[in-house]
This record gives C-alpha cells, sequence and structure tokens, in this order.
C-alpha cells in the first residue's frame, strides 16, 4: 500500500460537526413539494418545516429542537411565516405540506427571534469567555444567528446565579445558573433512555430541571448514559472531560468496544487525547444513543496499569523481564516449537479474543491452523452463545440473530428469556422500552425480576419467574399450550417448514408430560400464568424472541435454544420485521469472533473442516497442509493441560482465569502449562500464570471491524496509535512468522480482503463500502451485495425449518439437603464482563462490589443480615461476598455478579456444561449460603498471588 493510501486509510473517518437537522426523519417514502425562501424542496410526508429547510440549506434558528428527539414547540426561535396563514407557527412543530410557500427569514420573524432572545439572554450569566461549552454553546450560536445586539431587560433576570452546581455524578456536571428550560434533557431521559429520571418543576421563571425528586444526579434513578448531555444546547449538562481539558477539535467514527449492541461513536479528540465518546447519530445499531460504559468508560485506554513493552520469564514465580519485540518472538517461538517437538503438534493451541477485531481474530485462527498445524483454536462464545450456533444451525440453518435492532418497533409482543437487557444490552433496552411504552406486550421469562419485568411507564403482562435449570420445560410447555389450544400458524408451518419433522415433533410436544399444569412444580411456573403468556404470544400479529445466556448456559443450552426456534416457527414469526429468534450476544465481537473460524472444529463462514473443497481453498490460499482433525475445545484444552497433554497457549485479550467455570481447576491447568502467551492491556488473572506478556492494544489504538448482535459490521477506528508501537494483527503475524509460517499485511483492509475472499457469507465485504453504507449486515455477497436485514425471508437457510423434538432432561445441579439453594449469574449495568477494562474508570463508583442477592426469607433462616458477609459453598468451591437482601430474587435462589476477581463467583461455579457444545453451565450451581467472618481460603491465596505477580512487574 502506498503512503499517500495509508494516511487517506488513517484519515478515513475524520468527520466533521454531525450535522442537526433539527426534528426526527419522517419514516415515509411519498414525497412533498413546497416552496422554502423561493426554492423548491422536495421531502417525505410527515417532515417538518425546520427539517426540510435544513435539508434544502437553510438553518432556522431553534433552541428547543434536536434531530434526536420529537419536536416540542416551547422556545419559540423558529418562528416562521408560512404564505396564507396567519400568525408565526413554529417550523419544528409544524409540518410541510404540498405547495406551501414558507419564509424563513423575514423582517418580522427575525424581530420576533431577536425578542425571544433578549429574554434568554437576560436570564443567563455572562462568562462566555471562561464558559467550558464556549465554541459548542447552541444559545451563543443563536445569539449570533438572530443579530441580538442589546438586551432590553438587563442581564439580572432571574438567572439562579446561586443555584449550586451539581458535581455528583462520576461523568458530567449540572450548572443550573446556565439552564434556560429547554427541556431538552428531560424528553432524552424519557424518549431516548427510558428512565424518566428529570422533571421540570415549577412554573415560568421559577421553572427548574431537578432529578428525581430534587435530588443530586449520583442520588437519582440517573444511569448516566449521557442522552441529557448530549441534548444540552448549553453548558448546563456537560462532560467533566471538556471541562477538564476544552473542546475537541476532530472526530473519528469508531465502534463501542463493550457490548454485543455494537454502538457507534465519535471518538472527538486534541491532537491524540480522547476528549469525550459522543454517540453517533447516523450510527444504524444506536441512533445516537449510548449507554454510561461506550459513552464515558473509555478511561482505562490510557490507564498507568497498561503494560506497553513485551515481557518474559523462564518460569512464573520469576520476575518479569521486559524485552524488544524481536526478542520476545524469538523466545516464545523458541519454547512453542520445543514443546512440539517433545510432545507433538497438537500439544499447543490459542484462544481467539470476542473484544478483538475480526482482523485480529480471524489472524490468531490462521496462526494456529497454519503456523501451528493444528485446529487447537477457541473463543469465549464456548462459555457464551456456542449453543446458539448449534440449536439455530439446527432447527433454521443459520446460526446467528434474525433480525436488525430497529425490527423491535414492529413488534406486538416481545418475549424476554434469560436475558437482562436494561443491564447487559443498555442502548437496545432503551429502543425495546421505548416500542413498549407505544403498547406492546411483554413476556419476560427469568428468575429474576430484571429491570424490565416493572420500568417507568411500563410493566410486563407476565413474568415467570421459572426455577434455574427448568428453561426447556416452560419453552416446551409454551408450545404444548399453543398445540393444545390450536393456535398454531398452520400455513406457515405447511409452507416453510419440514412437515415430516413437524409431525414427529407435534406427537412429542403433545404429550401431557408437557403441559404447563404437568410441569409447574419442577419450574415453579403458575399454570395459568404460562397459559395465558402463550396465548398473548400465539395471537399477537408480530411476536419476537430476545433471549441471552440465562438460556444458553445450561446443560440443556442448545436444547433451549431449538426450542425458542420450534416456538418461532410454530408461530409464523420468522422471515420478515417485527419477528424472529434474536440472541444477545454479550462481548463487542463474539459474534464475529465465531464468523472468523474461532472454533476448533469450523473454518471461517461456520464451514466444517471435514468438507474437503473447503480446506482446500484455505490450503491453497494459505500455502499449507491443514490438519482435517478437529482441535481441543477450550475447556478440553483446561483438562488435557491438567493432565499433561497439552503444554502451551496462546491467550489474545481473555482472562479465562476470572471468566471461566471452576477457577480453581482452570488455575491448575494454567499452572501447569510450559509456554503461556498472554495478548492483553494489563497484567490480568491469567496473566500471573504467563511465561509471555505481549502487550495489547485498545480499541482506540485499532483498525478493524467487529459485528454485533445483529450480523452487523461496524468499523473501528484508530484514533491514537498503539501505545506498545505495534498493531495487534501485526503481533500476531509476527509470531507466527517467528515459528516458520510467514504471514505479512499491510493493513487491516488487506486481511478483510482476504476473509471476503475464503468466505461466501462476506465476499461482498469491503472497507470501500463500509465507509459508503456505514455498517454492513452479513450475509454481504452477490445475492445480497448491500447486506441482509431479515434473515430466512420465504427460505430458511436450511430450506425447510427444522422442529426438533426437545425432551427436557434436568440438570445434575440440584439442590439438595448440602447444597439447598440455586446459584445464578448475571452482568451489572456499569460493569463489563471480568471488568479489566471498567474497574478501571470511575464506574467503580457505581458498583465497586459484587454482592450476593438473597431473600429475605433465605437470608433470616440462616442468620445473614444485609451487607454482611456471607460464605457461598457449592461441590467446586468456596468464597465470600456481601449479602444484598432482594426481594427481586426468588426464595430457594441466589444472584452474583462476576465483576471482580477477589469475589471469586467463578470459584463456585462448576464444570457441569451443555451436551452438544460444552458451553458451562454457570446459570445453575447448587450451593450452601451461611454467615462468616472472614474471606475463604481461596481469596486468601488469591490476595497473596495477587500481591507477588505484582511484585514481579518490572
Ligand atoms: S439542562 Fe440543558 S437541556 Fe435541560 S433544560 Fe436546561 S438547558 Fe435545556
Ligand atoms: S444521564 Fe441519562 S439517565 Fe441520567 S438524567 Fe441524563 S438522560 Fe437520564
Ligand atoms: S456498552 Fe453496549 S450499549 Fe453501551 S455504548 Fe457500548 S455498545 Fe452501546
Ligand atoms: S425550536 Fe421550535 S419552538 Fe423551539
Amino acid at each position: 500500500m502506498s503512503s499517500e493510501t495509508a494516511a487517506k486509510m488513517n484519515n478515513w473517518y475524520r468527520v466533521g460537526v454531525e450535522k442537526d437537522l433539527g426534528t426526527p426523519a419522517s419514516p415515509t417514502e411519498n414525497m412533498v413539494e413546497l416552496t422554502i425562501d423561493g426554492l423548491r424542496v422536495s421531502v417525505p410526508t410527515g417532515t417538518s418545516i425546520m427539517r426540510a429547510a435544513a435539508l434544502g440549506g437553510t438553518d432556522i434558528p431553534r433552541l428547543c429542537a434536536t434531530e434526536d428527539l420529537n419536536a416540542f414547540g416551547s422556545c419559540r426561535l423558529c418562528l416562521v411565516e408560512i404564505e396564507g396563514r396567519p400568525g408565526y407557527p413554529a417550523s419544528c412543530t409544524t409540518n410541510v405540506e404540498p405547495d406551501m410557500v414558507v419564509r424563513t427569514q423575514t423582517e418580522r420573524v427575525a424581530k420576533l427571534r431577536r425578542n425571544v432572545m433578549e429574554l434568554y439572554i437576560s436570564d443567563h450569566p455572562l462568562d462566555c469567555l471562561s464558559c467550558p461549552s464556549n465554541g459548542d454553546c447552541q444559545l451563543q450560536d443563536m445569539a449570533g444567528a438572530v443579530g441580538l445586539r442589546d438586551v432590553r431587560y438587563g442581564y439580572t433576570g432571574e438567572n439562579h446565579l446561586t443555584a449550586e452546581k451539581d458535581q455528583s455524578a462520576p461523568y458530567f456536571t449540572f450548572d443550573p445558573a446556565k439552564c434556560i428550560v429547554c427541556s431538552r434533557c428531560v424528553r432524552a431521559c424519557e424518549e431516548q433512555q427510558g428512565t424518566f429520571a428529570l422533571t421540570v418543576e415549577g412554573r415560568g421563571f421559577d421553572s427548574k430541571i431537578v432529578a428525581s425528586q430534587n435530588d443530586s444526579f449520583d442520588q437519582s434513578e440517573c444511569v448516566s448514559c449521557g442522552a441529557c448531555v448530549k441534548a444540552c444546547p448549553t453548558a448546563t449538562l456537560v462532560e467533566k472531560s471538556v471541562i477538564e481539558l476544552g473542546q475537541p477539535v476532530t472526530a473519528t467514527i469508531t465502534t463501542c468496544a463493550y457490548c454485543g449492541v455494537g454502538c457507534s461513536f465519535r471518538a472527538e479528540m486534541q491532537g491524540d487525547k480522547l476528549i469525550r465518546m459522543v454517540p453517533d447519530r447516523n450510527g444504524q445499531a444506536n441512533h445516537g444513543h449510548a449507554c454510561v460504559k461506550g459513552r464515558f468508560a473509555f478511561g482505562y485506554a490510557t490507564h498507568k496499569d497498561r503494560i506497553t513493552a513485551p515481557m518474559i520469564r523462564e518460569k512464573i514465580s520469576d520476575p518479569w523481564r521486559e524485552v524488544s519485540w524481536e526478542a520476545a518472538f524469538e523466545f516464545t517461538a523458541k519454547r512453542l516449537k520445543d514443546i512440539q517437538k517433545k510432545y507433538g503438534r497438537r500439544s499447543i493451541g490459542g484462544i481467539t479474543s470476542s473484544r478483538c477485531t475480526n482482523e485480529e481474530v480471524y489472524v490468531v485462527q490462521k496462526f494456529v491452523r497454519a503456523a501451528m498445524g493444528n485446529n487447537n483454536v477457541d473463543n469465549c462464545a464456548r462459555v457464551c452463545h456456542a449453543p446458539t450456533g448449534y440449536g439455530l444451525k439446527t432447527t433454521l440453518g443459520e446460526s446467528a440473530g434474525t433480525q436488525a435492532f430497529d425490527s423491535v418497533m414492529q413488534t406486538d409482543v416481545i418475549m424476554v428469556i434469560g436475558s437482562n437487557p436494561t443491564d447487559a444490552h443498555p442502548v437496545f433496552a432503551s429502543l425495546m422500552k421505548r416500542r413498549l411504552r407505544q403498547g406492546a406486550g411483554l413476556i419476560v421469562i427469568d428468575p429474576r425480576a430484571t429491570g424490565l419485568v416493572d420500568a417507568p411507564h411500563l410493566t410486563a403482562n407476565y413474568h415467570l419467574p421459572l426455577r434455574p435449570g427448568t428453561n426447556v420445560a416452560v419453552i416446551n410447555a409454551l408450545a404444548h399450550v399453543i398445540i393444545d389450544e390450536q393456535l398454531e400458524d398452520t400455513a406457515f408451518i405447511e409452507q416453510r417448514c419440514d412437515m415430516e419433522a413437524f409431525a414427529i415433533w407435534r406427537a412429542f410436544i403433545s404429550d401431557a408430560k408437557y403441559s404447563p399444569e404437568a410441569v409447574e412444580e419442577t419450574t415453579g411456573v403458575d399454570a395459568n400464568q404460562l397459559r395465558r403468556a402463550a396465548r398473548l404470544f400465539a395471537n399477537a400479529p408480530n411476536g419476537a424472541i430476545y433471549y441471552g445466556l440465562g438460556v444458553t448456559e445450561h446443560s440443556q443450552g442448545s436444547t433451549m435454544v431449538m426450542g425458542i426456534a420450534n416456538l418461532a416457527m410454530l408461530t409464523g414469526n420468522m422471515g420478515r420485521e417485527g419477528v424472529g429468534v434474536n440472541p444477545m450476544r454479550g462481548q463487542n465481537n463474539v459474534q464475529g469472533a465465531c464468523d472468523m473460524g474461532s472454533f476448533p472444529h469450523e473454518l471461517p463462514g461456520y464451514r466444517h473442516l471435514s468438507d474437503e473443497i473447503t480446506r482446500t481453498m484455505f490450503e491453497q490460499d494459505w500455502g499449507v497442509k491443514l490438519d482435517p482433525e478437529p482441535g481441543y475445545r477450550l475447556p478440553n484444552m483446561f483438562d488435557a493441560a491438567a493432565s499433561g497433554d497439552f503444554k502451551g497457549m496462546y491467550i489474545q485479550g481473555e482472562d479465562v482465569a476470572q471468566s471461566d467455570p471452576d477457577i480453581q481447576h482452570v488455575q491448575a491447568a494454567l499452572g501447569a502449562l510450559e509456554c503461556l502467551i498472554v495478548q492483553d492491556l494489563f497484567l490480568n488473572e491469567t496473566a500471573k500464570f504467563a511465561h509471555v506478556f505481549l502487550p495489547g492494544c485498545s480499541f482506540l489504538e485499532k483498525d478493524g471491524t467487529f459485528i454485533n448482535a445483529e450480523r452487523r459490521m461496524s468499523p473501528v477506528r484508530k484514533v491514537m496509535q498503539p501505545l506498545s508501537g505495534m498493531d495487534e494483527w501485526e503481533v500476531t503475524c509476527a509470531l507466527s512468522t517467528a515459528m516458520g509460517y510467514p504471514m505479512h499485511y499491510s493493513h487491516p483492509s488487506e486481511i478483510m480482503d482476504e476473509i471476503a475472499r475464503l468466505t461466501p457469507t462476506f465476499s461482498g465485504v469491503s472497507y470501500a463500502l463500509l465507509d459508503e453504507m456505514g455498517s454492513i449486515q452479513w450475509p454481504c455477497n452477490d445475492e445480497a451485495p448491500r447486506g441482509t436485514t431479515t434473515m430466512h425471508v420465504g427460505e430458511f437457510v436450511r430450506g425447510k425449518g427444522y422442529f426438533a423434538p426437545t425432551p427436557f432432561v434436568p440438570t445434575e445441579e440440584r439442590s439438595n439437603a448440602k447444597y439447598p439453594l440455586l446459584l445464578t449469574t448475571g452482568r451489572i449495568l456499569a460493569q463489563y464482563n471480568v471488568g479489566a477494562q471498567t474497574r478501571r474508570t470511575p464506574n467503580m463508583a457505581f458498583h465497586a462490589e459484587d454482592v450476593l442477592e438473597i431473600h429475605p426469607s433465605d437470608a433470616e433462616v440462616r442468620g445473614i443480615t444485609d451487607n454482611s458477609w456471607v460464605g457461598i459453598k457449592s461441590r467446586a468451591g468456596e468464597t465470600v461476598l456481601r449479602a444484598l437482601l432482594s426481594t427481586r430474587i426468588q426464595p430457594g435462589v441466589v444472584y452474583t455478579t462476576f465483576h471482580h476477581p477477589e469475589s471469586g463467583a467463578n470459584v463456585v461455579t462448576t464444570d457441569n456444561s451443555d451436551w452438544a457444545t460444552n458451553c458451562p453451565e454457570y446459570k445453575v450451581t447448587a450451593v450452601q449460603a451461611y454467615p462468616v467472618t472472614s474471606p475463604s481460603q481461596w481469596q486468601q491465596s488469591f490476595s497473596r498471588l495477587d500481591k507477588q505477580q505484582h511484585e514481579l512487574l518490572p
């Protein structure tokens, strides 16, 4: 690639100020023609005059309007004249009509606007030069735009100058002295976020914005999504980073590296310093919205804990030695080759990272297959959504979600199973809540009353609080009712599904043992409620199912996914907008990591290794013979390591020593390796067992792509150079080269070109197309050159939809006299997964430790009080957490998160796993809970190891 092209690539997404057209776009395609200031303009019906004028190049002055929110019409600054109409209507709340003649800049409206501005300015502090929003203040801009020269009322209005600034929120401040009460913040919190934390209190000059019941922000219901901050046209709500560092000067479009929603952001910079992340209005997954993680929690990227130089050591009790990249590659390659010489080709392997880009993942799996010469490659999907791959591929023929997020806006009844979107997929949860506030029905199937069950202005029609481990019994009972009451969509089934399989399944599901009444005792779900929920779903014109790890992380995870697909087919809810089966993928790029072939049995694009044509294609392109035998799955690697058959691992961006179940077993396995290479940002728990540490890059230091839960590939753009001096894909390539299989690319776009060349699902993808479209949903190929929004339209990928029988087999992990409670785990909004990133940000203010939620009745009989220390013991291990008494959780069930390594939640989880994919059964662990006064033995040894390993750092 020429240096000019490289320079162009580096500036690929340098963008200007985000254009705001004042009011939202109209969804219709019917056009209207009108005249604005003498120019003919053609816009969709339902467009406001303000937006139509902006599209034609004229920005009408405004304060209370923004494209992200519905027009409100309170500031009266946007007045216009319309021929044949009396008065001066507000252009934000008046829609266009055919042949309307509008004048936006007459002398009369100019005067009226100046009058309005005079009132605002008379009630506003005049400290523009030292104001943090100087240069980014719409009040200031509007004063200029309307030609304000005099303020006849003076500058001493009721401007609340003495009102105290609220600095309690970690990431932004609220300065009421600067508020013009435009209520954009209130509307953003309601319409975009759905939290309803803000209100306007009082009237006229006395009116003011308050959080919750006039609380400080940190004590209010605010979840720090930042929507109000983006919406605020003045310096009233402003990011602390802007106050500290000043206004950004450049912006680059990139994609959030936290969850599977894949929000698009403008990384706003001063040189190479990131000032703020602002959600991108054109982002097709998030439409300008964000959550606290993507919006604010980016400080980890420059945290002092970052390790930026390669390090090696002989033994894990030795001090680390910083070395050059070359020395690190030489040391590593020699070790791996020596191991292979001694123990065989298949004695080493690698783990790709679902936090890394597709391009990085692709080169890691290529490195394992081509340089290591085996297929010992896996990824964290093994411990989260592997059952989704298996279950959806079996029933529908494709192992990914069927819809775009926006599809939910066409749904009449939403069923959410084992997913907590308000915490784990917050931006999509806000969209879902918007649809629910419009009146869609909601069925929540979850052991715990998640945030969706009872949110502001919405309540679930049915919450089925099932006992952990009984998902399959519940999904079967729902299907049983639909067959029993003849509510199935016969036409859809006959036209789209395999009728032979359906007949077998129908006989299976009709068995009385699957009736709601028969399973009531096992599941704990009221049979009447279940019947009603089944009817609601079956009778909905459009019903959609969203599910999460509460479905997959079970011994019957794959069975449950098939049960979900069966239910969707049974009710005809596939192949159009508003319906479908939607796995809520956890990590930012777990979909992509799977798509890129991070599996021991599949090449990129989910093609089995045993397929000779595919294998030959890769062999020819890569110039190497591939091992036709599938490799180890992740848990098999640990088992083999613990028993001495597996000796070397390359782990990129995964912290298996915290995230995987039965930690003591994982630690024993890692400790038995002769060469563990960790490529990461920090000395994580896994790195404490490593012999080689290769510094990784944060998402801000990368070019590449992520694929989110809706199969959407979005660009990740480098906004600062890698702190380590090397791109992560370059490191993998250099290691491969040192191992004897040279890999060279000059830019990640070349890796994507190779992916497209070798993978039919991606054959139409290129960085140029991404640049043009912003994002692309796969498949993107000759049949779908602009990507695919909805899957299985007209026909399933496998041809006819397959109804798979789903017999309920209770998990072996059952409560008993010794372990009478069932522990289930989940996530919390402010922390992300193992917390390596979010724990290094002010998000710690929201969630400083993992706690054990326990029902007050279970606590009382055990003598456990709120906030006291409680021991939790399973057959795998024991840990100690603080108790949180909560009625969100049902009696007999306890709940915790696993964001802090010292909590040891995964010391307690067991090695039980899904029958088809080995996905661990994180969601069901039989435990006992009891009061304690000191940390567990494991926690004490954790502290010692942590201290020792930190002392060994250079
Ligand atoms: S805080 Fe900002 S957005 Fe909210 S009413 Fe005041 S000026 Fe408007
Ligand atoms: S940050 Fe988000 S949740 Fe908090 S008040 Fe603003 S819009 Fe509402
Ligand atoms: S964490 Fe998820 S919801 Fe939040 S900003 Fe990032 S991608 Fe969006
Ligand atoms: S922008 Fe139209 S009334 Fe405020």
